[in-house]
């Protein structure tokens, strides 16, 4: 299961990169807004940063302007995932930016049947809410559980994207589910490193230790 993280600050891309667990970022207007910075130059710095792809989203809702900032965007880096939302329009923009082989991320997906529009679209990644669904009183790890299924039956080879994740649960859940991509915060890819028994073995563990007066390798 690959792990991308949700976020436009590159200082926080940066200090995640060494754990290895990074494999791709998504971006959106309102984190692009909340890092201060701008868009294309963020976008082109994360893009040199991670090897995987790097969603950035076009803000414009009529084809062709949104077509010409997909067009931008998908320039500035070959790994940069155009990311449309789910509208005639985005779609329309996802076949064509398909078709010439850009990665497109349909974003904003409320149910079953806009994920499978944005399958036949030829999007790459489809990205489900889930916990904007939870909040509304939904079940979002259902519809993800729904879509897994209808691109099974069809064979559509567009990548679910578990978006919105509040808690390690979400992620517990993706992975049972088998979604192939789930995009993390930095603060809750921090949280599923933790375990009250982890630290609390390590912490006896480590006392013992302390009374044999020994090292490994020499000093510390
Ligand atoms: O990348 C988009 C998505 O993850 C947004 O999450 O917490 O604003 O619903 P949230």
């Amino acid at each position: 299961m690959k792990f991308f993280l949700d976020t436009a600050k590159v200082e926080e891309v940066e200090s995640l990169l060494d754990t290895g667990m990074v494999d791709g970022v998504t971006t959106n207007p309102s984190l692009i807004a909340k890092s201060g910075g701008d868009m294309l130059e963020t976008i082109g710095r994360i893009a040199s940063l991670v090897e995987g792809p790097v969603s950035a989203e076009c803000v414009s809702e009529d084809y062709d302007s949104m077509l010409r900032e997909g067009e931008l965007l998908s320039g500035l880096a070959k790994n940069v995932a155009v990311k449309v939302p789910l509208t005639v329009a985005g779609l329309r923009v996802c076949r064509t930016l398909s078709d010439r082989g850009v990665m497109v991320n349909v974003t904003l997906c409320f149910s079953v049947v806009q994920a499978l529009l944005a399958g036949k679209a030829g999007a790459s990644f489809i990205s489900p809410f889930v916990g904007r669904l939870d909040d509304v009183g939904g079940d979002g790890m259902n519809l993800v559980e729904e879509i897994l299924e209808v691109y099974d039956h069809y064979g559509m080879e567009t990548e679910v994207l578990v978006a919105s994740v509040r808690h390690p649960h979400h992620v517990a859940e993706a992975a049972r589910m088998g979604a192939d991509v789930v995009t993390i915060p930095p603060d809750i890819l921090y949280k599923l490193y933790g375990h009250p028994l982890t630290d609390k073995g390590l912490e006896a563990f480590l006392s013992d230790w302390r009374k044999t007066g020994q090292s490994i390798g020499g000093k510390a």
